[in-house]
């Protein structure tokens, strides 16, 4: 049996989309678990640029079987785009792309709501993608979500978008001042039962197909979306997702149980960033911040949202080794990090006078925390085209060293750039 969770370390693109595609060519599975077309993840195959949000990078590779689990909500129009785009550029999908019955499914009114509830929080924003993925989740979790399975009966489709309305309705009306007419609702529901036949011969039993091909020893990644501090549960909190990233998450959504888990392996980025509001210690507002942005390129590939960039956080990524149970590590973009005379790593931070080693639970504490760095020396020109471990520069794999030393975790992949060319593997990952 060899299955492998993939993670994000910090606040999500931490480049998942790259490593997923390049080990997708030794797994016989790809299976998506929680989030929805917030994610985005960029791959680069030849020369041609992917952008995926609800389908696994995996698509890219024949043979590789595409899953999206229970636990991801559903943009169908979103999804039918994605489905076209691959289809135009000569990607076989029909027969690679299977999505589970009991995904929840996005409504336009869950846009509408998650547009009008951030703007409604005036200085207290999250900084959410809009995509109206909060309010999908608020909709799983009140138990009157719709799921992938209803949208392929009219009846009782017309049925429950009828109760969601007259609810939506309500709080509309009585909030916002806004109401769904009844020819909306009525559009709505002609939209998603084509949506439903389109979709219909993509939808399976996830977790019937994944635990069979558990025992018939298939290699399976649970790919994750975001990152472990934006985890509904365990990131910061409330400047969250609505879901679970965290390795736990692969479990409750796909329907695989936790001892058929062979190994977590987290997605870290060789310095931090994150989009959306909230806390952020290491972060740097200055002319630095600027240029790793910059020659990072670190904008968000759903939304175009600048990042924001900082020095990398031992302690937040020793945190994220400790929810997700890490076994092993692949740190990417150090690329981007050539050419400075100084690098700082923070090892703990400052609080009102102590010196904190462990990721605080209280928001306002971490608000308020200083990060002490250690400051190690740089490396210059270009390392991208690097292949083997030991071409690196001695300041670079000090860096690396000291990063796995901090962290306790083992560096498997080292990526230098966006194509899967660019990646230096010290560590076979799957067995
Ligand atoms: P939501 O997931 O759209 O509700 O947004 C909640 C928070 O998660 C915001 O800070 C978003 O910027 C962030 N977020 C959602 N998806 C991603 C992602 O794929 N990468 C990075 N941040 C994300």
């Amino acid at each position: 049996m060899s299955t492998l969770v993939v993670v994000g370390s910090q606040w999500g693109d931490e480049g998942k989309g790259k490593i997923t595609d390049l080990l997708s060519k030794e797994a016989d599975i790809i299976v998506r678990y929680q989030g929805g077309s917030n994610a985005g993840h960029t791959v680069v195959k030849g020369d041609e640029q992917y952008i995926f949000h609800l389908i696994p990078s995996g698509i890219l590779h024949s043979g590789v079987k595409c899953f999206i689990g229970n636990g991801v909500v559903i943009d169908p129009q979103s999804l039918l785009q994605e489905i076209e785009d691959l289809k135009k550029k000569n990607i076989e999908v029909d027969g690679n792309l299977f999505i589970d019955f009991k995904a929840h499914v996005v409504f336009p009114y869950h846009k509408i709501l998650d547009e009008i509830k951030e703007n409604k929080r005036g200085k207290d924003k999250i900084g959410t993608t809009k995509r109206g993925i909060g309010p999908a989740y608020v909709d799983k979790i009140a138990r009157i979500g719709i799921r992938m399975i209803d949208m392929v009966n009219g009846k009782s489709l017309s049925k429950k978008i009828e109760i969601n309305l007259n609810e939506k309705n309500d709080i509309f009306e009585k909030l916002y001042g806004l109401k769904i007419s009844n020819q909306e609702k009525k559009d709505i529901l002609k939209k998603y039962i084509e949506y439903g036949q389109l979709l219909k011969k993509y939808m399976i039993d996830v977790s019937l197909h994944l635990n069979q091909a558990i025992n018939e020893d298939k290699k399976i990644l649970f790919e994750g979306a975001q990152g472990t501090l934006l985890d509904i549960d365990h990131g910061t909190f409330p400047y969250v997702t609505s879901s679970n990233p965290i390795a736990g998450g692969a479990c409750t959504g796909t329907g695989v149980g936790p001892t058929k888990i062979n190994k977590v392996m987290g997605i870290t980025k060789a310095y931090t960033t994150r989009v959306g509001r909230g806390p952020f210690p290491t972060e740097l507002t200055g002319e630095l911040g600027e240029h790793i942005r910059q020659k990072g390129g670190e904008f968000g590939a759903t939304t175009g949202r600048p990042r924001r960039c900082g020095w990398f956080d031992a302690v937040l990524v020793n945190y994220a080794v400790r929810i997700n149970g890490m076994d092993c590590m692949v740190l990417t973009k150090i690329d981007v990090l050539s050419d400075f005379d100084k690098i700082k790593i923070c090892t703990s931070y400052k609080y009102n006078g102590d010196t904190i080693k462990e990721f605080p639970i209280n928001i306002e504490t971490l608000q308020n925390c200083i990060p002490i760095y250690e400051e190690m020396e740089g490396w210059k020109g270009d390392v991208s085209q690097i292949t083997k471990y030991e071409n690196l520069p001695k300041q670079l794999k000090a860096y690396i060293s000291r990063i796995e030393e901090l962290v306790k975790t083992k560096v498997v992949i080292i990526s230098v750039g966006p194509k899967r060319s660019q990646t230096i593997i010290r560590e076979k990952v799957f067995k």
